[in-house]
């Protein structure tokens, strides 16, 4: 991993953290304040799995004057940092969630734009992800998705299925009402045909069911853009969640958030209920 990070932040400064779309360069004083902060980060406590709700693209680009949509294209620099900023410190899961269900019902133009940009995200970075050990699933109403986001999954899946490094979700036409109503179509499905006895049925076992069932609890959530909501976004797993609110819009999202947030984190005192020894 260690090797794939060093390979990552190489790759990353010779090519791909060229400013986007008029940003400054990474100067050195920024990197000091990013290595200073990297280096308060104790790595005994970090969370397990960090999940992001990425929000703020479209008032990221109104404020400029453009289209919703070059926000959305802007933030795929912010999804590289929360990616690369997992790998680096060994964060074993992270989870973004890009398109909601209730996403579909956006103008038509944003929608067809935003699934183009998926497509050609999930093939354009697939190389790289695949050769640092990434291992990519997808979670959600997928069948909704246009034929040529399905492919570019399919591809992605088959590519990074044996991959040990960090496991990275992408959360397309998802919702967690959805979630939870799946878990309970296969359960009642289970029970009907006998396979599952209702006095059977316990969290961990409902757990089974959830279409994330393989996503484990989510340590840290994380949503961008000032707004203090979680939008129905994995209620199972984010249920003792600790949740940090960002002001920053996602396109301006970058590793030094991504370390404040882990910070904050480290900060929190979790007691899942229970008291202080
Ligand atoms: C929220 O901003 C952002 C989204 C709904 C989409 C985010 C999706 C991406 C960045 C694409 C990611 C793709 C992959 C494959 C990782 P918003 O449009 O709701 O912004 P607003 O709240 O300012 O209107």
């Amino acid at each position: 991993m260690t090797k794939n990070f060093y390979f990552i932040t190489l790759a990353l400064l010779l090519s791909k953290n060229t400013p986007a779309h008029g940003q400054a360069p990474i100067v050195a004083a920024e990197q000091e304040v990013l290595s200073s902060l990297r280096a308060s980060i104790n790595s005994d406590t970090l969370p397990k799995h960090v999940a992001i709700i990425m929000d703020g693209n479209g008032r990221w680009a109104m404020q400029r004057g453009k289209e919703r949509l070059f926000g959305h294209k802007s933030a795929m620099h912010s999804v590289r940092e929360a990616v690369e900023g997992c790998a680096e410190l060994n964060i074993p899961y992270l989870t973004l969630y890009a398109f909601s269900i209730e996403n579909w019902d956006r103008p038509p133009d944003e929608v067809a734009g935003m699934m183009d940009l998926i497509a050609t995200t999930i093939d354009g970075e697939l190389t790289e992800l695949a050769e640092n050990k990434v291992k990519l699933s997808f979670v959600g109403d997928l069948q909704r998705l246009p034929t040529k986001c399905q492919r570019a999954i399919q591809k992605a899946l088959e590519a990074t299925e044996k991959n040990q490094g960090l496991h990275l979700t992408i959360a397309l036409s998802y919702s967690g009402r959805w979630d939870l109503t799946e878990a309970s179509k296969a359960l009642i499905q289970a029970v009907q045909e006998r396979r599952l006895g209702i006095h059977e049925i316990t969290p961990k076992v409902f757990q089974q069911f959830l279409p994330t069932r393989t996503t484990p609890d989510i340590d840290l959530l994380v949503r961008t853009s000032g707004e203090q909501r979680t939008s129905g976004f994995m209620p199972w797993q984010a249920i003792y969640a600790e949740l940090l609110f960002s002001a920053v819009f996602w396109p301006d999202f970058r590793k030094k958030h991504f370390y404040e947030a882990i910070l904050a984190y480290q900060k929190r005192y979790r007691r899942f209920g229970k008291v202080a020894p």
